[in-house]
């Protein structure tokens, strides 16, 4: 068994990204710049956007957080998103969810210029994503992909089967392991799949992102599978200093003997999501995909 690291891919990859800013910044351009807009005091969401400042800073990225009061109006911030478009300095921008319940999040997504959307979760990409154009990838499924191609995992025929069906995660997943190249025979299930277990269980590849936590057990797992684990779910902890702990989808201690290659929570799929965001702003400000 295999357990994947998604720190030291994500490092990998890092080093890769600052390699081709310092390129560019030496050849006489500007260091890409993404722009994140944070509108109230999510606790997690802050911790996000920290994270994502902090990363921008270590590829040699330029990066701005525009931070709003909770209650400004839909309006507001809409206008401001129209602003960040048309600013040529600012090469790729995201606006962190979840906003506040009066603002639309559709509205917000659908006002983001596609040529700057770098999560990918403007319909214009991820249309031209299940035409298999290129396009800005969404972080999660990217990173999935990311770290089956950094271990070498074969893909080609073989049976997938994602748990869930999120517009972020399951279903975008299930479309792009589909797709030519990586080919493979995909099942998507959610809440409503009849003998879930047992299509869990012919699974070459199998990735649980249903956001339950310990769902996927050793009797749902085939001998030799690769498991993706994309949940995160806190939970109360004696054990840790924090008084909490953080539980993936799957019951890793008795799944993983079964694993060729699993993924570990924390330090699996979490860690690469935020390289996506990476690669997506030096592909928008090197105008890879829409020219
Ligand atoms: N909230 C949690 N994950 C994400 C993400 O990837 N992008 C944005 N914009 N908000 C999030």
């Amino acid at each position: 068994m295999i357990r994947i690291d998604g720190k030291e891919v994500a490092n990998s990859l890092k080093a890769e990204i600052a390699a081709e800013v310092n390129e560019l910044v030496r050849a006489g351009k500007p260091a890409p710049h993404l722009v994140a807009i944070l509108v109230g005091n999510d606790g997690a969401s802050q911790t996000y956007v920290g994270h994502k400042e902090k990363c921008c800073g270590e590829v040699g990225f330029r990066s701005t957080v525009l931070r709003f009061d909770e209650n400004i109006t839909e309006a507001f911030l809409l206008s401001e998103i129209r602003r960040l478009n048309d600013d040529p300095d600012v090469d790729g921008f995201i606006v962190q969810l979840p906003l506040p319940a009066h603002i639309s999040e559709q509205k917000v997504t659908e006002a983001i210029d596609p040529k700057k959307d770098v999560d990918g979760f403007h319909p214009v990409n991820t249309g031209r994503m299940i035409n298999g154009l290129p396009a800005y990838l969404p972080a999660t499924p990217d990173g999935i992909l990311e770290l089956l191609k950094y271990y070498g995992i074969e893909t080609a025929g073989k049976n997938c089967a994602v748990i869930g069906r999120s517009n972020i995660v399951g279903r975008p997943i299930a479309n792009l392991l589909s797709q030519k190249g990586w080919d493979c025979t995909v099942t998507l299930c959610h809440s409503r799949t009849k003998n879930l277990k047992e299509i869990a269980a012919q699974a070459d590849i199998l990735i649980a992102a249903l956001g339950k936590a310990e769902f996927v057990t050793a009797d749902m797992v085939k001998e030799g599978a690769v498991v993706i684990d994309v949940g995160i779910t806190r939970v109360k902890s004696d054990k840790t200093k924090s008084g909490w702990k953080l539980l993936g989808d799957v019951k890793f201690d008795e799944v993983a003997p079964k694993c060729s290659y699993i993924t570990p929570v924390p330090g699996g799929v979490g860690p690469m999501t935020i390289i996506s965001l990476m690669k997506n702003t030096l592909k928008a400000a090197k105008k890879e995909i829409y020219g």
